[in-house]
């Protein structure tokens, strides 16, 4: 595969400091009790990593691959859970963690089966918050940046499963 060319579009030093800022706000959120960190894989592994080590609080850490998918171009919706949460997250302060929402199907459902387990407190976190491609609501407690539309890669986001190991967010152009 040939390599596209990229515009970076947020450097490291500023996912740094977004990564410190949403742990703070997190830290200061719980102040008592376990936090479970849900990433989700694999596009959230290097957030997940990054955040969990900026929080100050105890943590739990769990990873979940799901993914949403329809026939033909119309999105059914339909959750796809490939690897499941192992932790036990009753009575426990979760937050989901995601590289990126799009059109909010896979993390608007895969909550509802959270919800389902009776978390103490279930929250989305999110480093991307893709908004212009929305189909399902999704209230996203923390997010690093917010972009209308494009595709992006790097900072665990893949294109055909390039471009993980970028140490910024870049568009493909
Ligand atoms: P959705 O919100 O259900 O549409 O799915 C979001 C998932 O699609 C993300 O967790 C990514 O795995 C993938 N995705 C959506 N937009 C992008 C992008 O711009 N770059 C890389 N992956 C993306």
């Amino acid at each position: 595969m040939t390599e596209m060319q990229q515009k970076i579009l947020f450097s490291e030093e500023a996912i740094h400091q977004k990564v410190q800022e949403i742990a703070a706000a997190i830290s200061q959120r719980y102040p008592e009790g376990e936090i479970v960190l849900v990433g989700i894989l694999k596009g959230a592994f290097v957030f997940t990593a990054d955040l969990a080590r900026a929080i100050d609080r105890p943590c739990r850490i769990d990873f979940v691959r799901i993914s949403s998918y329809g026939s033909g171009t119309e999105s059914s919706g339909k959750l796809n859970i490939t690897l499941d949460v192992t932790l036990d997250i009753a009575d426990k302060h979760v937050i989901l963690v995601d590289d990126i929402v799009d059109t909010g199907l896979t993390i608007a459902d895969y909550k509802k089966v959270l919800e389902q387990r009776g978390p103490k407190t279930l929250e989305i976190c999110a480093l991307i918050d893709k908004t212009g491609r929305r189909e399902k609501a999704v209230d996203i407690d923390y997010s690093g940046f917010q972009i209308e539309d494009g595709f992006v890669v790097g900072y665990g986001l893949d294109c055909d499963e390039q471009y993980r190991n970028l140490r910024c967010v870049s568009v493909l152009e």
